[in-house]
């Protein structure tokens, strides 16, 4: 049964406030319930939702009701319209519930002895009979009785004493923000002046022996707080602010209300266990969830279908953020990489959607990059569309009109018709339609004229056979023959399906740079010459596009030799002059000297109309690798040398490019040495960028058996950077050797697989290993196939997410459809199936 948008009816009672009242026991915790209702349409019956509870007793305004007054069942409990009073009432619940049972990590459940919770999307209803739907807001008021020493809730507390809290949250919200916390945790804490002269008190809470780990993410959330204010005029509402990590959790984060929960792996952070792009990520995912205090919170959703109205608009907003602190064109590279790799892989293939979806089974299945990162580039475009003024002058209608509301995406595209007086209806097709268009685009040059010729296409997805043209914002610039811009960055709106812009005056024909900055999520088409994309990487004067010169000469590159052709050789002599290019920055460098990853190259192959061969591009993209490795020899082992960061570490920026730069000479160098360098950095890195990176490298060249057993002895204890041990060996290694590497790691006492960033790493290990998961003889196929199913009765929402991996399966041949489909069905057919994974197995078949 799917849940339809155009089915949305207003609940029929307003929810004043909730008083909940807990005592914690990891297996029978009580929760009492008292909601004040007032119902705003007379014989209605209430409905709340209500999942694997045990019901104690029902009252209203303090009369139990009798049998025939109510009804129970699997999915809630249903008071009978005649015993309902006509003015408003308090309605009491007792329930029972087992958080130690709790394996699916959602509702109450416990991890490593501490309580926790994560209630989106539909989780509270395993917590006590609700209005469990985001457009119902209240007041909350907590009381928590526990043994354990630190008892969390949203909001301010009030009172406190040995085994018992109170807590109250002023501001209205919905169920899915609610958080409860309970355990032996520490605090590592500071304080934050709003610009109103709010001073907030700010906790990082971690199990003992994590407190060192903290200090980054706490100064990433001062940094947050700091910017919203100067970017968005946005303060925050309340006294305090905590973020918990939890070592078992199903995502990433959750911005619960004055109470973050964060996966461990997004926050703790120390120079020797995490990355630089562990340290990137962690400051992006801290403003990701402070953000949402405003765009999520203060403003929520209507329903669960409007999910990209806080996901898109947050993204959009924890880019800028980070494009604000670190290197912006950089950000934007590294953005636009994912969205390819993610978001237009599921674009292409059967779970195609669009950022609004409007129907569904399992809204946990729609937390996808779709409604994330392609919902983020909806905002960018608006934002090219109407100009930096237009765009703030937006924002502040967005939180003046709506503070306090659960709206809709129409909501959202209203207030940008009103303070920008244009017409989004066409704009509004981003949201309801799946699919990546694809631009071509053609040059006409004629009398000092230029002309670009662009034709829009976007193929049918699954339920939308149709697409009309949409409104795409094309940044255009022309450059003269010796890289001086004769018309700067110029905003073209395309509209029709066919149409032209001309360009006046022209005294030669001009270089153009099109989609700077990746100004729409499209496929760009264009004929270009080998020459003239050398020539843009050499002096476009935007970066994306320069990047992307580079990026188009590498896929052109990849894509011919994976056919058996001999590739242009423009690709290599146009890196030699951009690996000496000392006034281009590192880590735009290291962009450049990264090839396209296999799945990618895969895409690139199938969007050509071939057939992609896991083998064959694997041999490809290593014949490319070794080959820039042997013509630029001297100058990479140069730039190894010369970009060594002496001196303690620190993640800025500035050092963190050098590394990438130094790191991706040597992983070309390691290709030529057999790992000696790989082997000497590993031995002596002194970070776990170095260290992981060298790791990987050995792994590559197959001699690891003695790095990955000393990795493993000294970290053995430590899960955050055993994780990384187990994707890395797999990610890396040999495609042969895949399968049976992962099935040989299952065995090992270390794959605590009930733990979902366990078994994501290993999962996600193989299926990041393009030929080794494709692996002719389907044994990675099967592999994977047996885990989802044997995790799903536990946490299914991991289980459904881990399956994109066969999202891709129509793209292949013929054999290796029959082997992913087969798997696909045998799931499918699985008895028992959690309703999350039967979705995901039913789209993924088509
Ligand atoms: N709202 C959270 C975030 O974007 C993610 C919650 C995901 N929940 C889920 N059930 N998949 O930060
Ligand atoms: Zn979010």
């Amino acid at each position: 049964a799917s849940k339809r948008l155009s089915d949305y009816q207003p609940y029929p009672f307003a929810l004043e406030t909730v008083r909940l009242d807990f005592r914690l026991d990891p297996q029978e915790t009580e929760v009492r319930a008292r909601l004040a209702l007032s119902p705003r349409r007379a014989a209605s019956a209430l409905r709340l939702d209500g999942e694997e509870l045990e019901l104690l007793s029902l009252a209203i305004d303090g009369r139990s009701l009798t049998r025939d007054e109510y009804t129970v069942d699997k999915t809630g409990l249903t008071v009978h319209a005649a015993a309902l009073p006509a003015q408003p009432f308090t309605l009491d619940t007792r329930v029972k519930i087992a958080p130690e049972a709790n394996t699916a990590l959602e509702g109450l459940y416990m991890s490593n002895g501490m309580y926790c919770t994560q209630c989106e999307a539909e989780g509270f209803r395993k917590i006590t009979y609700f209005p469990d739907r985001p457009d119902v807001m209240a007041k909350f008021h907590v009381t928590i009785r526990g043994e354990a020493p630190v008892l969390l809730s949203n909001g301010d507390l009030v009172a406190q004493e040995d085994g018992f809290a109170e807590w109250v949250d002023p501001w209205p919200k919905p169920a899915y923000l609610f958080a409860l916390v309970a355990g032996d945790l520490v605090a590592h804490s500071g304080s934050f002046t709003t610009k109103s002269g709010r001073e907030v008190a700010l906790n990082i809470w971690v199990r003992k022996g994590d407190e060192d780990r903290c200090a980054f993410a706490l100064e990433a959330l001062k940094r947050s707080m700091k910017w919203d204010e100067d970017v968005y005029g946005r303060e925050y509402d309340l006294d305090i602010f905590n973020i918990v990590a939890v070592d078992d959790f199903n995502m990433g984060a959750m911005e619960n209300k004055g109470l973050n929960i964060f996966n461990s792996k997004w926050v703790l952070a120390s120079p020797e266990t995490a990355t630089d792009a562990d340290y990137e990520r962690i400051e992006g995912i801290i403003a990701h969830e402070y953000f949402h205090n405003w765009t999520g919170n203060r403003i929520t959703c209507r329903d669960w279908f409007q999910l990209c109205l806080k996901e898109g608009l947050t993204v959009y907003r924890d880019r800028s953020f980070t494009a604000d602190l670190r290197l912006g064109p950089v950000k934007r590279i590294e953005d636009v990489i994912a969205l390819r790799a993610r978001q237009f892989r599921e674009d292409q293939g059967p779970l195609a959607h669009p950022p609004r979806p409007d129907h569904y089974r399992e809204i946990n299945n729609f937390y996808t990059a779709t409604v994330y990162e392609k919902g983020a580039e909806l905002v960018g475009m608006l934002h090219t569309l109407l100009g930096d003024a237009g765009y703030r002058a937006a924002l502040d209608l967005y939180f003046d009109r709506h503070d306090g509301q659960a709206c809709t995406i129409e909501d959202w595209l209203t207030v940008f018709e009103d303070a920008s007086g244009r017409d989004l209806s066409q704009f509004k097709r981003w949201y309801t339609d799946a699919g990546t268009p694809v631009l071509r685009v053609r040059e006409q040059f004629e009398d000092g004229t230029y002309r670009l010729d662009f034709e829009q296409d976007t193929k049918p997805t699954p339920g939308q056979p149709g697409k009309p043209p949409r409104h795409i914002p094309i940044t255009v610039g022309l450059l003269g023959p010796n890289g001086q811009e004769l018309v700067p960055s110029t905003v073209l709106e395309m509209t029709e399906a066919r149409q032209s812009f001309t360009f006046e005056g022209l005294g030669a024909r001009p270089v153009p740079s099109i989609l700077r900055g990746f100004s729409a999520p499209v496929r760009l088409e264009r004929d270009v010459s080998a020459r003239e994309l050398a020539f843009l990487l050499a002096h476009d004067t935007d970066p994306f596009n320069r990047w992307e010169a580079g990026r188009q000469l590498a896929q052109d590159a990849l894509v011919a030799l994976a056919q058996g052709e001999d590739a242009d050789p423009a690709y290599i002599d146009a890196l030699g002059a951009l690996i000496a290019d000392e006034s281009a920055d590192p880590a735009f460098r290291a962009l450049c000297l990264r090839l396209p990853a296999e799945d990618e190259i895969a895409q690139s192959l199938h969007d050509r109309g071939v057939t992609p061969d896991p083998e064959a591009i694997h041999a490809a993209r290593e014949a490319l690798a070794r080959d820039l490795a042997h013509t630029h020899e001297d100058a990479l082992t140069a730039l190894y040398e010369a970009m060594a960061v002496p001196g303690p570490y620190t993640p800025d920026p500035g050092p963190a490019g050098k590394r990438a730069l130094r790191l991706a000479a040597l992983g070309l160098l390691n290709r030529l040495d057999g790992g000696a360098r790989a082997t000497a950095l590993f031995e002596n890195a002194t970070n776990m960028t170095e260290s992981l990176a060298a790791l990987g490298f050995l792994v590559q060249t197959g001699a690891d058996e003695k790095a990955l057993a000393s990795f493993r002895s000294r970290w053995e204890g430590d899960r955050l950077v055993m994780d990384k041990w187990f994707i890395v060996q797999l990610a890396a290694c040999p495609p042969e050797r895949a399968a049976a590497r992962a099935a040989a790691l299952t065995e090992d006492p270390l794959f605590t697989w009930k733990t979902p960033n366990r078994f994501r790493a290993l999962m996600a290990g193989l299926a990041g290993n393009h030929a080794g998961f494709h692996a002719k003889d389907g044994a990675a196929y099967r592999f994977y196939a047996d885990w989802l199913l044997r995790l799903d009765p536990v946490n299914p929402q991991v289980a459904a997410r881990m399956s994109t991996a066969f999202e891709t399966w129509t793209r292949y041949d013929a054999d290796r459809r029959a082997q992913m489909q087969a798997e696909l069905e045998r799931i499918a057919r699985t008895e028992g199936l959690s309703r999350d994974l039967s979705e995901m197995a039913t789209r993924l078949l088509g």
